[in-house]
């Protein structure tokens, strides 16, 4: 901001706290407060502005089961035209809109960069909560409550924000930038984000590289992450000869399926046992935690009590990095844990690979072979944020539908100093750390948006 517009700045800023007869203290304090913070880049009256819109978009229900995407869809398009973007509304599956919005960049052979967020939210046990969780009311702190504040219509929103203020001081992108603003991520984001990488628009894009969602960091660094276990949902099935509960004989189906439990609880440990010797970080070990059991005879009042059963069967949630030996696992899965042998079958009810569609082990590269990383670095300290330690993300995000493709993805959400609180109670994101994210944003979409060198062969 050029000297006289700083003065004129103030000059506005203390008449209109003296026509609101606000103490002098008051007007040092907030005097000091503008040097100090986001303020030095933005108006006031420009945070008001961003802040309401962050709250519009927090406001909007797009919690699941049902969603109300037309909303949300309405909100982005709007803001989209207001700043000057190309837009798109894809519909791959009816009701399940995915908003494109299209920046473009003077040198069109160049792959795109594309910031890619998720519209939907996660239910909120409504009276668990402090402020309501659409109310994105705002405390004493700053702190702005509501589902989605950290989880991840913030990222959506800051997307935008850097994006309208890079316009507004003149900058013109050489690679394309694009948005994706997708559903259902939440539920798996089969129908949004699985959708879209298969469809001939996205091939049309030529992306290069994404950034996508990351976790919020209680210390000052901001968390990233370069990879994210696969989920593999497990069903496994015994069967063995039924007989009277008070007769003792081998292979029931109960015995057949404790052996498999007794085998699945010693691997569980040894892979804890990795974690809890440090030997290895929580996300580097395959997981297993057992989620259901199923077996018994109902009756009216419990279960039959002197029938043992024919059939008994266990469910398990198992987490497999991507540097894991999935076919070790697969083998044990097969010869220890479900073996025909002891009449046992097997069934995934969900299963991501640990690869790309190359075979290679899907993360993204976190050195110098990598220039879309090296940028991020970059652009993150430049804007004077500091980064984590890169890490492999324990659950799974839609950053693995583009990894699947070989794809680079960034997982990353500018938030620090703030409590992880994605699907917990009072999930919320200080005003202030929004703000610096904005500025963040601006400058990591700056510097991949100037990149001119070829990444892609034919670049
Ligand atoms: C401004 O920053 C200084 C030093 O970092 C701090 O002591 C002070 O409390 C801040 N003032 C406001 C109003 O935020
Ligand atoms: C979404 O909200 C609008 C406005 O409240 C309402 O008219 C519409 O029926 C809602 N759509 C769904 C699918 O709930
Ligand atoms: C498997 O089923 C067959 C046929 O019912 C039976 O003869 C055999 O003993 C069973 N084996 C085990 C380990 O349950
Ligand atoms: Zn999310």
């Amino acid at each position: 901001m050029a000297p006289y517009l700083l003065i004129f700045f103030l000059f506005t800023n203390i008449a209109s706290s003296l026509l609101s007869e606000e103490e002098p203290v008051a007007i040092v304090f907030r005097f000091q407060q503008y040097l100090n913070t986001t303020s030095s880049f933005l108006s006031e009256k420009e945070t008001v502005a961003i802040i309401s819109r962050f709250q519009q978009y927090l406001q909007i229900d797009t919690a699941h089961p049902n969603p109300n995407y037309s909303l949300s869809t309405a909100f982005i398009l709007s803001l989209a035209q207001a700043i000057g973007l190309e837009s798109e509304t894809l519909e791959f599956v009816e009701g399940k809109p995915v908003v494109i919005l299209k920046w473009p960049g003077k040198k069109t052979h160049l792959s795109s960069i594309l910031l890619s967020s998720h519209t939907d939210i996660v239910p909120s046990e409504n009276q668990k909560w402090v402020h309501p969780p659409l109310s994105a009311h705002i405390d004493h702190n700053g702190d702005i409550y509501a589902r989605g504040s950290q989880d991840m219509k913030c990222v959506g929103l800051q997307y935008l924000e850097a994006i309208k203020r890079l316009k507004i001081n003149g900058f013109e992108p050489v690679r394309t930038v694009y948005l994706s603003f997708v559903p259902d991520e939440e539920i798996g984001g089969k129908d949004g984000t699985g959708a879209l990488v298969n469809s001939k628009n996205f091939e049309e894009m030529n992306v290069g590289v994404v950034l996508d969602e990351g976790v919020a960091s209680p210390d000052e660094n901001y968390r990233v992450s370069y990879g994210e276990r696969s989920l593999w949902w497990l069903v496994i099935k015994a069967v063995g000869s039924p007989g009277h509960g008070s007769k003792l004989y081998d292979k029931s189906a109960m015995e057949n399926l404790q052996k498999s439990l007794e085998s699945v609880w010693s691997f569980r440990a040894s892979q804890f046992d990795l974690v809890k010797s440090g030997l290895k970080k929580e996300w580097e070990v395959i997981s297993v935690n057992p989620v259901f059991l199923k077996a018994g005879m109902p009756s009216p009042t419990g279960f039959v009590m002197n029938v043992q059963p024919s059939e008994a069967e266990a469910g398990f949630d198992i987490r497999v990095p991507p540097h894991a030996d999935s076919t070790s696992l697969e083998r044990r899965i097969e010869e220890e844990w479900a073996p025909a042998s002891r009449n046992m079958t097997f069934q995934f009810k969900d299963k991501f690979p640990t690869v790309d569609k190359f075979g290679n082990p899907a993360f993204t590269a976190t050195d110098a072979s990598n220039s879309w990383w090296t940028l991020f670095e970059e652009a993150v300290k430049k804007a004077h944020g500091n980064l984590a330690e890169p890490e492999i993300f324990l659950g799974g995000s839609d950053a693995r539908y583009f990894r699947e493709r070989n794809l680079p993805v960034i997982a990353f959400s500018p938030i620090s100093n703030t409590p992880i609180l994605h699907h917990h109670h009072n999930e919320f994101l200080n005003k202030e750390e929004y703000l610096k994210g904005i500025k963040v944003y601006e400058s990591i979409i700056k510097t991949f948006a100037s990149f001119d060198e070829p990444i892609k062969e034919g670049e």
